[in-house]
């Protein structure tokens, strides 16, 4: 089987590309990327000369190479991850959010429905639920909990969670969505929480916590992530929707003072800065539905899991230094200079 896998360069595509490899060496995986600021090559570099691996460097919104590689490959399935991610990146510029994550996933869909496929999976986000409040634990996001999404990002998400429904709907696409919760772990690109912190504890440069820290995300591992959708594809319902998550919420400020206290650093580098705009309160997932259906279960507890991520930005430095180094600085100056 060929599986195309968009964004594979980024975070969770790279380490969804390294599960599936190892899982299913028989299966034959095509790599599309258009390496933005968020994709690295470096990060495939294990995989690079596989035999039964292919990385082609192309936007998935330009048309023609998209189906010149459908063409060529014939692909059984694809698992859509690439998009534009970043929640803040998204309310500086909606523009290219909307182009990557909505109109992108139409291209592929429309490849999809003029080759041929057996499965389209698109990657999607808790996010597109909104938020929760704080004072409400009982409440947490279902499948059919109503999309109302905050940022331009998540409205993106969303658009493109329609399109999918609509393509299924419509022209009988065998689609399924996953939708997860915050995740965390090796690869992940700096400009996020886990490893902005990680990296500015390293280097003793203030922590900036948006608002009071009081908001809550729900950590999932990255790799419990891609067991969940390597599942989801194989045995899935087509036209089914499936929240993914491990009953982990934490408030930021925690994470961070977990992270100032694994790495032996002093509190006073929190700095409390200027709230994101529209930001959501909190997130929490219900993944019965997947437990029930398809058996799955998170297996890296949070405890573990930050351990073995904070490990992993030791001992790869290089690889998210070289990262920090290069336009992620005029990035920062931007997002938290006069913050
Ligand atoms: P990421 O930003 O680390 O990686 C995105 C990848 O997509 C990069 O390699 C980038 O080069 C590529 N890309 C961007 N635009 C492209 C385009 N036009 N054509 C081809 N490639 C393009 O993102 P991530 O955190 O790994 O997230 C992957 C997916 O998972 C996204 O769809 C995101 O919405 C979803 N998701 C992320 C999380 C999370 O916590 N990070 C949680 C739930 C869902
Ligand atoms: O819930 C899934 C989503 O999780 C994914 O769909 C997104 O692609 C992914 O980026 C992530 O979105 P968040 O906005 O939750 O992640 P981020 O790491 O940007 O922020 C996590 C929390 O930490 C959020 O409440 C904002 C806060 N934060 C973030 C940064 C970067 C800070 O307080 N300071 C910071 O510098």
């Amino acid at each position: 089987m060929t599986v195309l896998v968009t964004g594979g360069a980024g975070f969770i595509g790279s380490n969804f590309i390294f599960y599936e490899l190892e899982k299913h060496p028989e299966d034959r995986i095509v790599c599309l990327d258009k390496l933005t600021y968020a994709g690295n090559l470096s990060t495939l570099k294990a995989v690079l000369e596989k035999p039964n691996f292919r990385f082609v460097k192309e936007d998935i919104c330009h048309r023609e190479a998209v189906y010149q590689l459908f063409e060529e490959e014939k692909p059984d399935m694809v698992v859509h991850f690439a998009a534009e991610s970043h929640v803040d990146r998204s309310i500086e510029n909606p523009g290219v959010f909307l182009e990557t994550n909505i109109m992108g996933t139409a291209v592929l869909m429309d490849a999809c429905r003029k080759y041929g496929i057996k499965r389209y999976h698109q990657v999607s986000t808790d996010e597109v639920y909104g938020d929760l409040p704080l004072d409400r634990p009982d409440l947490l996001f279902t499948e059919e909990t109503p999309l109302h999404t905050s940022s331009p990002y998540s409205s993106s998400k969303a658009g493109a969670d329609l399109l999918v429904m609509a393509y299924h709907r419509t022209f009988g696409l065998p689609v399924t969505i996953s939708r997860c919760s915050n995740n965390y772990g090796p690869y992940q690109f700096p400009e996020k929480l886990i490893p902005l912190m990680i990296a500015n504890c390293l280097a003793d440069k203030p922590l900036p916590v948006y608002g009071e820290g009081k908001n809550v995300r729900d950590w999932l591992y990255v790799e419990d992530h891609c067991k969940a959708i390597d599942l989801i594809i194989r045995k899935g319902k087509e036209g089914e929707i499936y929240n993914i998550g491990g009953h982990n919420e934490m408030a930021n400020i925690d994470i961070v003072k977990l992270i100032l206290k694994e790495l032996g650093k002093p509190e006073s580098l929190i700095t409390y800065v200027t709230d994101r705009k529209g930001h959501d309160m909190r997130y929490a997932i219900d993944p019965a539905k997947i437990h029930r259906e398809l058996g799955w279960l998170p297996e890296t507890m949070f405890a573990e899991g930050i351990k073995k991520t904070i490990q992993w930005y030791l001992d790869n430095k290089e690889w998210w230094e070289t990262i920090i180094s290069g336009e992620y600085q005029n990035y920062y100056r931007e997002m938290y200079g006069n913050r």
